[in-house]
């Protein structure tokens, strides 16, 4: 029987299709092996979409050509990586694109495969599984794809268009999660909240209604939405079910109409605050993290300037903060304009800043309440604390070793360290 190991690189997306392609690896009479050194295959599943994570990447790859000439390993890298560089990988057995990731067991067993399969055909969803790490959690994959061609992004072209699982298939695989143990579902997409539209299924503040019914599954979160879809339906089932968190990554980019224009977001700043005035209207606690981009060809200082003073008004609880850089096939890779590194660092930098204080000074509100807190593991800096997320999918460290992982716990919050939440048991 042969070993196989998976190293997963990006999004979780990525982990979720490493998961589900582990399982059916597993079902396919692959055994998986405790480390790469220790594999007859390794599975390279990894991203494409900043240029930073690609170049890690390739020193990946180099490390497991050695291994290879070593013991003869064979290679298979997928994911948008492989759908992006695929005339840039060396030593690979196989190179297979986004489309091709759940044909893999068959592709090894018959081994008949081209070394380069990166067609866009027919998609085949493998069936969501329970997170190798969290095992009381699944990642569950409810569309994958992109059409909103934002101008600086490459998804949509090594992910193909938008297509959705159907939701009865969606329904019955959460339902058989629960039945195993599950607790907590993550829906993951690259915009979530179009669910639905591509083959007339029901839209997705439905599918939370619908999710919400199923015994056993305790929480719900979601991951990726957009303004311009991020409608009031939607944000009338994260306030009102409770099961669903509210925890809401809502990413903005820039500050400026200008650039907003430029990257085809189909929004406006006026758009985001009035979404933000309208969570605010539930008067309840929630979490909003965003995305933004700094240095997008043709950005003035103005247009930064209206970047942070968008990041200090609506002050972010968190923020993922890229600097641009071209991707192949965008649009904005051919806009003129481009700004010089030593700005782009610049400007990022700022941001950063800025936005590390509001969150430190914003973490300070949490203190006092109640939250109830999902174990996920032992702390990270101490063994003896225990670590999970409360109903906003905020960390929430806790000085008890004895909580077990997946269960439910009522907590206090008593202080907020740098940007942890540090909770006591009621
Ligand atoms: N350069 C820098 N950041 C990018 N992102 C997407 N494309 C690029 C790019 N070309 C960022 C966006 C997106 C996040 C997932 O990655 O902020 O929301
Ligand atoms: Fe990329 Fe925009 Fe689609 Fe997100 S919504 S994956 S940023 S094209």
């Amino acid at each position: 029987m042969k070993k196989y190991y998976i190293e997963t690189y990006g999004c979780q997306m990525n982990v979720s299709l490493s998961d589900q392609l582990q399982e059916k690896m597993n079902t396919s009479g692959f055994v998986l092996a405790d480390s790469q050194e220790d594999a007859d295959i390794v599975i390279i599943n990894a991203c494409s979409v900043r240029e930073h994570a690609e170049r890690k990447v390739f020193n990946r790859l180099e490390y497991l050509s050695y291994l290879k000439k070593q013991k003869g390993l064979k290679i298979v890298v997928t994911g948008c990586f492989a759908q992006n560089q695929k005339h840039n990988i060396k030593n690979a057995d196989y190179i297979l694109g986004t489309y091709k990731l759940s044909l893999i067991p068959e592709i090894l067993k018959n081994g008949k495969e081209n070394l380069i399969n990166v067609e866009f055909d027919e998609y085949r969803f493998l069936e969501p599984v329970r997170n190798s790490t969290y095992p009381f959690q699944s990642l569950v994959d409810i569309t994958v794809g992109c059409n909103n061609f934002c101008t600086y992004c490459i998804v949509p072209y090594l992910r193909g268009p938008q297509i959705s699982r159907r939701s009865i298939e969606i329904i019955e695989n959460i339902k058989r999660l629960a039945d195993n143990g599950v607790v907590e579902i993550f829906l993951l997409g690259q915009n979530v909240n179009t669910y639905g539209k591509d083959n007339s299924d029901i839209c997705f503040a439905e599918l939370l209604y619908k999710i919400h019914q199923i015994d056993g599954i305790k929480r719900i979160k979601f991951l990726t939405s957009h303004p311009k879809d991020f409608n009031d339906e939607i944000i009338d089932a994260v306030f009102t079910l409770p099961k669903v968190s509210r925890w809401i990554h809502l990413p903005i980019q820039s500050g400026s109409d200008r650039i907003l224009k430029l990257m085809n977001r189909k929004y406006d700043v006026n758009h985001y605050l009035k979404i933000v005035e309208r969570l605010n209207s539930y008067k309840k606690e929630y979490n909003l993290s965003t995305d933004f981009l700094v240095g997008f060809p043709g950005e003035t200082e103005q247009d930064f300037e209206e970047t942070i003073n968008i990041a200090k008004s609506i002050k972010f609880d968190e923020a993922f903060m890229f600097k641009y850089s071209d991707r192949p096939y965008t649009a904005s890779a051919t806009f003129p304009a481009k700004l010089p590194e030593e700005v782009k660092n610049k400007r990022l930098e700022l941001l950063i800043k800025i936005q590390r204080e509001i969150e430190k000074e914003k973490i300070k509100s949490h203190k006092n309440k109640i939250r109830d807190v999902l174990i996920e593991s032992q702390s990270k800096r101490n063994l003896e604390d225990a670590m999970g997320r409360d109903e906003i999918n905020k960390v929430v460290i806790i000085k008890n070793k004895k909580l077990q992982q997946g269960n439910f716990y009522k907590v206090k919050i008593v202080e907020a360290k740098g940007i942890t939440l540090i909770g006591e048991l009621l």
